[in-house]
This record gives C-alpha cells, structure tokens and sequence, in this order.
C-alpha cells in the first residue's frame, strides 16, 4: 500500500468517528497530526510517525466557570495553514546557530450556544515533534475568565518505561524513578526520607519534562514552551489504560489560572525521537519561545564562578552571623549581635575566593550569607526576613567591590527570599539600586520554603509571573540572572536571554546533607530537567568523602572525581559554579586544569551516545575557537565510552588531553582515584575511554602547536 493511501484511509477511518478530519505532516513527512471535532464538538487530535501511532486519539478543552467552559460544543470555522524555516542566533547556547522549521495548522473554533464564543487551536509540528496551544482572541463575548482545569491528553499507545518524579506544586528536587507507566506510585517517594518543600499532586501524577522510552524503542519527551500567566502543568497518568493529561498547578484559591483576553496557554510539546540523542540535540522547545526582547545583549556573558557556599553546604562555615533567633529584621541591632565565629562570607575570605578566581580564570565570586536575615531565615513563614541591602557588619562592601574590581573578577549578589515573593518585589527597586552601586551585574535567586503570598505555589500562575517579573526588572537593569527554586524552565531563556540558569532540580548541594544524588541522576537531568533551559547543578567537587569535613560520616558525592569535571559538558550551562572549596582545588591543581580550560559557550554540539539512566557522552565546540570538550558519564556500571572524533576538521592534527578515572576508581568505595593522559589524536581515531563505576572523563581537544 503506498504511503498516500494509507494517509487517506487513514483521514477516512478518523472522519468516521468524527466529523471532520484535516491532516498536517512535518517537513520531513514522517511525523503526522490529525485533527478533528467529535460529535459533541470535541476537539481530539492525534500524532503518528512513519504512520504508525504515537498518541491515539486525545481531548484537548480548558474547563472553565465562565458558561460551558471550552472543551465542547464547538464547531470548526476555520483552517489556516503555514509553512517556517529559518534560522536564528541564540545570544548564548550550544550552538551558534539554530534551525526553526515546522508546519503549522490553526484552528479557529466557534460555540454557537455561547454566542460564538472563539477560540484558536495553534499546532506546529516540526520533524521531531509538535507543540500546541490555546489561544483566546480579545471578543465582546469573552474578557476575564476563570481556568478551573485543563483536559489536554496524551494518550500513549503502551505502557512505556518512564524516567519520572512526583507530581508536586513547589519542588522539582528530587531523585528520577525508572519504571513502567503501570507502577509509578508518586506516594511511596513521598514518604521516602526526601527533602525538599512539599505539595503532593496525587499518587499517579508526575512533573514534566516526562521521558519515556516505547516497547518499539521511541523515545518521547513532555514538557511545555514559554511558560507565562499560566501554572505549570503536572501529568494525571492512568495507570491501566496510559493516558496521559494535563494537571495544573492550583492558586491559593484552588482556581488554576485567572485570564483576560487576549490570551493564550503555553505550548504543550512532545518531542518524539528514534535515538535518544536525537532528544537532547532537540530545539523544538527554545524554537516555540519568542525572540529575545533584550535588544542590546552586549553584557550578558556565560561565565564561570567560585562561591563561599559549599563551605556552608558541609557544615564548615555558617550563612548567620550570629547565633541568636527570633530576631525582627526592623527591631534588630545588627550590629551588636554576638558573632558565632563561623561566618562564612567575610570580607577576608570573599578577599581569598576573589584571589584564587583571579589566579585561575574564574570570573567571578558568589558570596552567600553576606546579609542580615539568615539567624531565622527558614521555616518560618515569615514575611519579611531579608531587605536585600544591608550588609552583617563583617561584610566589607565597598572595599570588596574595589577589591575585585582591582583584581578583574566580578562578585555575584545573592537574594535568598526564603519564598516571601512580596517582600523580594517591595524592595526590588532598592535591592537593584544597591547591586548597581556597587557593581554586581549578576544575581542569584532563591525560593527556600513556603511562598508568601500565603497559600500561593512555587509553580503556581502568581509565582510563575513573579519570576518572569524579575527577570524583566534584572534584564531592565542589566542583570544576569540565576534562579534557585523557582519553577522549571520551559525556554523562557530565549526570550530574556539575561535568565541564564535555574536550579528547578536536585542539584550537587544534596550531596551535602542529605542521602545524596544516585550515580544514574546526572543521567537522567539532560532528558529530564535540562530540556526546558540549562541547571545551575553547581558541579566540580573534589573532595567527594565528606568525613573529611564531619567525621563519621557516610554518605559521599555519589561520582568520582573525573565524573565531576564531565559535568561541566555533559550538563549544558553558561553559568558553571566551580563548588568546591579554594583550598580543595589548590590540592588537585592538574585536575582543576580541566575546570580553568573549559569554556561555557559554544558554537556546536555533538551528543555521541547515550540512553537515559544510564550513560552520556557528548562532545562541544568552544565558542569563537577550533578546541573541543568532550564529556563521558555513566551510572553505577563502569563503561567504555566510544568517542568517535570525526566532529574534528579533517587533516588536522590534535592534542587530547583526557581527564579520567584511575582503574580502581568507584564511585564508592575508590572515588578521587584519576589519571591525566595525553595523546595526538586526528577526527579519523575513535577513542575508547574506560569509565569507572559512576565515573566519568573529561576532554580537552586542542590543535596541535
Ligand atoms: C538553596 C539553594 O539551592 C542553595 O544553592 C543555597 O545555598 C541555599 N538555598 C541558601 O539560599
Ligand atoms: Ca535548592
């Protein structure tokens, strides 16, 4: 049966359930979406590749306290069809260049028994995948409404294997469970020994980004694009039949989002892939995010920066200065407080980070704990703790400023808010005003605890704007931005190019003081996590036994120590925190080479081989030069890695320099055994790189003199 055929029939067989069918393929034709209204005027699509199904007939609709809401009763007015391909240059990224081409179709639906109410269906299908949204045009039959829920389904052909974490409205940091559709039990992580603030969603609900893997070998990716005025969407999963629907965050008043038209919904994606580095080489979800707004991007530059933060993670040094509680931020004379003799951010050790950055071309020094505030800063639901611009009186903030200036490095603002949204955006205007003073254009955010507004949700529509609110007011003043605990990122990078990384997962600091990160996690972010923008992971530790900071104990970073410095290319990011201590890295000064030489932009990439949850190797061009870094990490089970150098320029001859473990490292029992080899390597040799036990290697190609 030809190909044309078969479409037909296919058309015919959705048109007998439906009222109407229209067909749209990707500009390779191998993916196909159908289109239709049921006969209660549903809308229902679905998606197939090389004709065969990916999702079977699915609802879309947003329910709504405003008449019937819009998920039926509709009639189809009108059908527009385009066609995109172009390219565009992202300020910063993994590669210099991007290709943004798709076909589109949008529907224009009307419901007669609410006055012909409209709405628009937009669908861009690209060749690896699609993305779809909700628009509501501005109309006199339709200003505020009300989302009380959203039906958007997936409804997967199979009970997929499924790298997933639980469904919850204000953290994402957690560990990845592996595991068939069927058995996904969000309630029994729950009530694992995890950290973190908690909402739970429901006993089968998961977050997206969803990775999962068919019976047939596709891998498919949920997310969303360009997250604005709306909740974040967790997934209800049917365990029996493998539906998949949209969950969206609640607002403190349980409605999910409150709207005014014009409006429209983010784009929901799924990305459908026959390799799994056809996954991560994805732009479909940057691509459905608008240009940058920032016209004069000039000062937004990837870099690399050391922090007095680790130190407080492990239990050396404290963010308080005092050891004294239930102060009022108001009433308190900062000044007179009894000094705890740990405080980490003083002048003389900001003085010491800025000297090792300066000595090793890091960029920049991030000082935590420089504030007053953090004696009671946690778990107390308090409205105003920070103000953003005082400095404990151990701080020196002039003199630093002229201090690092001196030395050419940049010092990083720190705003924990503690989660007070309302606090952080009453003092924003000061707490600008003082970044700019005194020469910080960088700034790390943080979200810890329960959200004030009071009942609000980290990933809920008020938050999700108020952290869109900040990165315009830091993007007006000319500041980088780093956003910890804040919703997961869904390209908005894009868009406001000066919002470089967000943490939004489990990052290195759980290493610190909890049960830690398994060896699969930094496995699993890149198909998880890092589809929607780069991590702030802060990698880089060295000094992965932790009794060396409290004896006893016994959980270690989970990694070998060369597993540490891949990171720094396999877990894409233009802001890379070297985390370790100063110190730590004056130990290990061959190792640290690899973390002064890599670069944190790049002009292209190649990912190599990987599968999630278990391995990753990925090679990457730095930006403006002929060097490339390579990447290699793998889970519990030791590998060789493959890495095959034909990305190099033909007839040229290299110097590979590989980073990699000793050969009884184990993440383990053996994890900062490493050895440094060097070889004259050309794109005709395949190198095979041994990788421990949670191990990994890291390589710096460089032509040869
Ligand atoms: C959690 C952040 O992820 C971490 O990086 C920071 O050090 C603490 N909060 C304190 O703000
Ligand atoms: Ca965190």
């Amino acid at each position: 049966m030809t190909r044309l055929l078969y479409v037909l029939l296919l058309v015919f067989a959705i048109q007998l359930s439906s009222l109407s069918a229209e067909t749209l393929q990707s500009p390779d034709k191998k993916l196909t979406l159908t289109f239709s209204l049921t006969e209660k005027g549903e809308p229902v699509y679905t998606l197939l590749l090389n004709l065969k199904p990916v999702l079977e007939k699915s609802k879309l609709g947003i329910l709504s306290s405003s008449g019937r809401g819009f998920s039926d009763g509709f009639v189809l007015s009108k059908v527009e069809t385009s066609f995109f391909n172009n390219t565009w240059d992202p300020v910063w990224g993994e590669v210099k260049t991007i290709r943004n081409q798709y076909n589109e179709q949008a529907f224009t639906l009307i419901q007669p028994s609410e006055k012909n109410r409209t709405i628009i269906l937009r669908f861009r299908l690209y060749n690896d995948g699609l993305g779809f949204r909700y628009e509501f045009p501005r109309q006199n039959q339709l200003g505020y409404f009300t989302v009380t829920g959203e039906l958007t389904e997936f409804n997967l052909t199979g009970n997929h294997k499924a790298w997933w974490m639980p469904g919850d409205y204000d953290t994402n940091e957690y560990l990845y469970t592996t595991g068939p559709l069927s058995e996904i039990n969000a309630f029994e992580v729950f009530a694992s020994k995890e950290k973190g603030e908690k909402s739970q969603a429901g006993e089968a609900v998961v977050q997206t980004p969803l990775m999962m893997k068919s019976g047939d070998g596709l891998y498919l990716n949920i997310h969303e694009a360009a997250l604005i005025d709306y909740p974040a969407m967790n997934l209800n999963v049917d365990r029996k039949t493998f539906s998949i629907s949209a969950h969206l965050v609640p607002s403190a008043t349980g409605a999910k989002a409150y709207l005014q038209t014009p409006a429209k919904t983010p784009w929901r994606t799924i990305i459908v892939t026959e390799t799994a580095t056809a996954i991560l080489d994805s732009k479909l979800i940057l691509n459905l995010n608008e240009p940058s707004v920032i016209e004069n991007t000039s000062w937004i530059k990837p870099m690399k920066y050391v922090g007095i933060w680790w130190e407080m993670h492990v239990g050396k040094s404290s963010w308080n200065y005092s050891d004294t509680w239930n102060l009022k931020l108001a009433d308190t004379d900062w000044k007179s407080l009894k000094p705890n003799g740990r405080h980490g951010a003083t002048t003389e050790r900001t003085k010491y980070y800025i000297d090792f950055a300066a000595k090793h071309k890091i960029d920049g020094v991030l000082v935590e704990g420089w504030n007053i505030g953090w004696e009671d800063w946690a778990g107390n639901w308090k409205e105003d703790v920070f103000d953003f611009v005082t400095p404990y009186p151990d701080f020196n903030v002039s003199e630093l400023q002229d201090y690092a200036a001196s030395k050419g490095v940049k010092l990083i603002m720190h705003h924990e808010t503690s989660a007070s949204a309302t606090n952080f955006e009453r003092r924003f205007d000061k707490a600008v005003s003082f970044m700019k003073k005194y020469g910080y254009d960088a700034v790390k955010t943080g979200y810890v605890g329960r959200i004030i507004p009071r009942g609000e949700h980290h990933d809920g529509q008020w938050m999700v704007n108020h952290y869109v609110r900040t990165a315009k007011g830091f993007a007006d003043n000319q500041i980088m931005l780093d956003a910890h605990e804040p919703v997961r990122p869904t390209g908005l990078h894009r868009t406001y190019p000066n919002w470089m990384a967000n943490e939004a997962a489990r990052g290195n600091e759980f290493n610190g003081w909890s049960y830690g990160n398994t060896p699969e996690h930094e496995t699993i972010l890149p198909f998880t996590r890092l589809m929607g923008g780069p991590m702030d992971y802060t990698p880089g530790i060295f000094q992965i036994k932790l009794d060396y900071y409290q004896p006893g104990k016994k959980e270690n970073v989970k990694t070998t120590l060369a597993k540490q410095l891949a990171l720094y290319v396999t877990l894409y990011s233009p802001l890379q925190m070297a985390a370790d201590l100063p110190e730590n890295y004056e130990r290990f000064p061959d190792a640290f080479r690899f973390i002064e030489e890599v670069a944190v932009d790049w002009d292209d990439t190649n990912y190599l081989e990987a599968e999630p949850g278990d391995y990753l190797t990925v090679a990457r061009q730095a930006k403006g030069t002929d060097d490339w870094f390579v990447g290699a990490i793998t889970d519990e089970n030791g590998r060789l890695a493959t890495i095959n150098l034909s990305f190099l320029p033909r007839g040229k001859s290299y110097t590979a320099t590989i980073f990699q473990d000793g050969t009884k490292a184990h993440w383990n029992s053996n994890p900062m055994e490493y050895v440094i080899k060097t070889e004259t390597v050309s794109a005709e040799k395949t190198l095979s790189v041994q990788l421990a036990p949670g191990g990994g290697a890291a390589i710096i190609l460089k032509p040869s003199k």
